[in-house]
């Protein structure tokens, strides 16, 4: 376990040293990006460029609620919209890996743009261990490519800062306490975002009932920590299967979706165990998620696997 103070004087150090001019951060409001963040603008004050990009495949309400975040950190930053560019990447594409590579792909030339605006090569991340060592960066088979590892090719003229990629997420959280970062305990969100809770083929209509369940899952969850149903999980989210299934409406068969609901405990990602949701959260959450989607979801499942076998995502 990393000691937070020495640690954040070090990475001042580190940035100073890794960047002579001007650099881009990219921020993403999830609490590795935002440390890294908030270290490069201490370490190079307005040097630094944190760019914040609404990829379209954010959850309910996170545009707003990265801004409030940003704005009680500190920390300056420019948001960029580009939901058209991403959805259009990911036109026709179901494998999960494919998904990530695209993202990612769509991410660099969307940082070499900015870089080159600002006249740097400098492109600070938050990438934190898991991240590089699941993507196979020490293990023989890529699990999974992180889409801030994957997607960075070798002919690219940036040079990634990567100040945090030691650490694992206890430690990531304990130096963005030591930063003043709010909630440092905040749930993760992958990079992909709503991308890799579309199980199968993303499009803006099946974007739309994925960022719904999974605001139905964080609320209720949410709802039944503050009323002490259940402590805290560690992630809880939904993800919109790519399973056709029957339902009923009155006297009427129909065809509609199915959503499997995670929720799970962890200390580092690298393990999980699924959680012991109390029944009546679920009964809430399988409710309001048919009842909010009527007529496009009607089946949702809880996934009781632990990790490993299964990852904590889907996909
Ligand atoms: P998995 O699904 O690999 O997830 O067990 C482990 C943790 O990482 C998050 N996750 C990601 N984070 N880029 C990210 O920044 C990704 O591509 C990615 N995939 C998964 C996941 O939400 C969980 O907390």
């Amino acid at each position: 376990m990393v000691e937070p103070k020495a640690f954040v004087a070090s990475a001042l150090e580190q940035l100073k040293s890794a960047v002579p001019g001007t650099a881009i951060v990219a921020a993403s409001g999830g609490i590795d990006s935002t440390a890294a963040a908030v270290l490069a603008q201490r370490a190079l004050g307005d040097r630094a460029q944190a760019i914040f990009v609404d990829t379209g495949l954010l959850r309910a309400g996170e545009a707003e609620r990265v801004a409030g975040l940003f704005r009680a950190t500190g920390l300056a930053y420019r948001p960029i919209e580009a939901s058209a560019r991403f959805v259009a990447a990911l036109k026709g594409v179901r494998d999960p890996e494919r998904k990530r590579k695209r993202i990612g792909a769509e991410f660099v030339h969307l940082f070499e743009e900015e870089a080159a605006a600002l006249g740097t090569d400098r492109l600070v991340q938050g990438t934190i261990a898991p991240d590089w060592i699941e993507s196979g960066g020490a293990l023989r088979d890529t699990i999974k490519t992180h889409h801030n590892v994957g997607g960075i090719p070798k002919a690219s003229r940036l040079v990634l800062v990567e100040p945090l990629r030691d650490l694992y997420k206890d430690e990531v959280r304990s130096v963005a306490r030591e930063l003043g970062i709010p909630e440092p305990d905040r749930q993760p969100f992958p990079g992909p975002g709503l991308a890799v809770r579309v199980h199968g083929p993303v499009d803006a209509e099946r974007l739309r009932r994925a960022r719904v369940a999974n605001a139905v899952v964080e609320e209720e969850v949410d709802r039944a920590v503050a009323a002490h149903e259940m402590a805290r999980p560690w992630q809880y989210f939904a993800v919109l299967l790519d399973a056709r299934t029957v339902g009923v409406t009155g006297d009427n068969r129909i065809h509609g979706d199915a959503v499997s609901v995670r929720v799970v405990e962890s200390t580092d990602a690298m393990t999980a165990t699924a959680a012991a949701v109390p029944a009546a959260v679920l009964a809430r959450v399988a409710r309001r998620i048919t009842r909010e989607l009527a007529g496009e979801v009607v089946r949702v499942l809880y996934d009781v696997t632990d990790k490993p076998p299964a990852t904590i995502e889907w996909e």
